[in-house]
């Protein structure tokens, strides 16, 4: 039997993890949750991003009889896991910032962390600089608007090269030579991004370490038929747009969720 693997996030960033977990386990059945109807949880307050992530996420393992669950959202990650972790009983992969793997990549030890305003002022953020980036100049650039241009365009809408090039500005003037994408959400834009930065900087997520930890708790083979993939989300509708891009990713139905799986998604 195929594992069932749900991949959680606010909104379509979670899909960077998802592409690289279905790549390595492609006979799993994936069931991507985003509660897009509290959307940017990078300015949600914590105690309600807290009660709400482990509320929707606990009716969800239930009802796609889930083995693993991958908190695709380091804003969520960064603050969620000892409470998601206390509630259920399956294995649970959080995705937080590459800090690590980038302090040891930076030739001039300076990096810098692109993630949401959550993500870069959380406490775990700022110990995992202390234990892992001490030797490095870290500047952190917190930003709400690339998550929407992220959503922009896999919904088929025009990515404001204008406004991606201020946020980014900032960034290239700094001189770092690594950027850590600390939301799930920034390697949909990572094209965009590494056109502006050009090769000078490199760019590091956490989606092939996410892989590699799924894999490594799966009892299950791995090669066998590709498994059936279904969304889900908070909101009544989705656009047109991303309804289509979901379906490009080989998801066969996009459903509403609201603690149960309708019909139509089953
Ligand atoms: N994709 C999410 C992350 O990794 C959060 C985006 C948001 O809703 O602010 O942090």
């Amino acid at each position: 039997m195929s594992a069932n693997i749900l991949v959680f996030d606010s909104g379509v960033g979670g899909l960077s993890i998802l592409a690289a977990v279905r790549e390595q386990v492609p006979s799993a059945n994936y069931y991507y949750l985003f509660d897009n109807a509290r959307l940017p949880y990078g300015e949600l307050d914590e105690q309600e991003l807290i009660q709400g992530c482990v509320t929707l996420i606990s009716q969800a393992v239930v009802q796609c009889q889930a083995d693993i669950v991958v908190v695709a959202c380091n804003s969520a990650s960064t603050l969620i896991l000892p409470a998601l972790r206390a509630c259920l009983r399956i294995p649970v992969v959080g995705v937080v910032p590459a800090i690590k793997p980038a302090a040891v990549l930076s030739r001039n030890k300076h990096l810098g962390l692109l993630a949401t305003p959550g993500t870069v002022n959380r406490q775990y953020t700022q110990d995992l600089i202390e234990q892992f980036a001490s030797d490095c100049r870290v500047d952190r650039f917190g930003s709400s608007e690339l998550v929407y241009l992220a959503e922009d365009k896999m919904a088929q809408r025009p990515v404001d090269s204008e406004a991606l090039h201020n946020i980014l500005a900032p960034i290239k003037a700094s001189g770092l030579d690594t950027l850590v994408l600390g939301c799930t959400h920034f390697p949909i834009l990572r094209e965009e991004l590494q056109s502006y930065f050009g090769e000078a900087v490199h760019l590091l997520d956490s989606s092939n370490a996410i892989a590699a930890r799924v894999v490594s708790l799966l009892e299950t083979s791995m090669s066998g038929e590709r498994g059936k993939s279904q969304a889900l989300h908070t909101t009544n509708t989705i656009s047109e747009g991303l309804r289509k891009t979901l379906a490009a990713w080989g998801f066969r139905s996009a459903t509403v969720f609201n603690g149960s799986l309708s019909k139509s998604g089953s």
